[in-house]
């Protein structure tokens, strides 16, 4: 396998004023939080650095945009705009306590020589709409906070066809949650968040290449990857998806974050990828 020539660039947020103190997924633990507020968020800098480590190890470049005190959640920048080419469309919370994320990731965008949109329907961003390069489709998810009139959307401002995916299982709310294209054709998939339909329609895209994951590694995030050519930087997973993902060729990264998963994130969702 060889990997992809151009230097990938993620947008990262950091942890400043991360913490667990709402519930807007069933991940989300406030009480565990607040029993040891301060080792967790020590805890969470940590794995955001490495996180950050690993990606500049492999040689890819990491921007920043400025946490804000009241948002502890826009560590997920993954959720901030879904990006392609120079054009960003900017999310469109489902729920109050991410609403302020809106306007300043616009304004980092804008400022970053992006051109910036607003969808008109509820759109999270990169956590919901993720971009399979060598088919060059968006597959869409919603059902639990995009909606799918975001996808006409989409299609519309990218013209790209767009997939949609019905999302099915509250623990995976968003596509980047149960979903990842990866390189030769490959992909992950969580069987349990998608319909009867949804499976079928991704067999369709990838066929054999479609790897399912079980449900042990499904709720270890396991499709909640940053992926680049062959390198995979993910949670720490499972034996078996470990040697299935090795013995096709893929260079795994696996990093613990705990941290994250507390709050319904993990690799994929503290990072978005600002190049094609
Ligand atoms: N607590 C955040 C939320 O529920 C987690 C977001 C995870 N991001 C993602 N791209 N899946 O919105």
């Amino acid at each position: 396998m060889s990997s992809s020539p151009i230097i990938p660039e993620y947008l990262m947020c950091a942890p400043d004023f991360y913490e667990v103190s709402y519930i807007i997924n069933p991940w989300m633990r406030p009480d565990q939080w607040a029993q040891e507020k301060d080792v967790w968020l020590a805890k969470a800098k940590q794995q955001w650095g490495a996180l950050k480590d690993t990606i500049e190890s492999l040689g890819w470049r990491v921007r920043l945009i400025p946490p804000a005190d009241g948002l502890p959640d826009m560590v997920f920048s993954a959720n901030h705009a879904f990006v392609l080419g120079k054009t960003a469309l900017i999310a469109r919370f489902a729920t109050k306590e991410r609403a302020g994320e809106t306007p300043l990731a616009a304004q980092w965008f804008a400022d970053n020589g992006f051109r910036v949109e607003h969808p008109t329907a509820v759109f999270e961003g990169g956590g919901d709409a993720l971009y399979d390069n060598a088919l060059d489709l968006i597959f869409m998810g919603h059902g639990f906070r995009s909606q799918l009139a975001a996808a006409a959307e989409l299609q519309a401002l990218f013209n790209k066809t767009v997939v949609p995916l019905q999302l099915v299982d509250d623990r995976f709310y968003h596509l980047d949650t149960c979903f990842c294209p990866l390189l030769n054709g490959y992909a992950m998939a969580t069987p349990l968040a998608f319909t009867a339909e949804g499976l079928a329609t991704l067999r369709q895209h990838y066929g054999d290449k479609l790897l399912l994951v079980d449900d042990q590694a499904a709720v270890h995030f396991a499709c909640n990857a940053v992926v680049h050519g062959q390198n995979i930087v993910m949670p720490t997973i499972t034996d078996g998806l470990r040697q299935n993902l090795t013995s096709l060729g893929f260079t795994l990264h696996e990093l613990p974050l705990d941290s994250y998963l507390m709050a319904g994130g993990a690799s994929r969702c503290l990072t978005l990828k600002l190049t094609d």
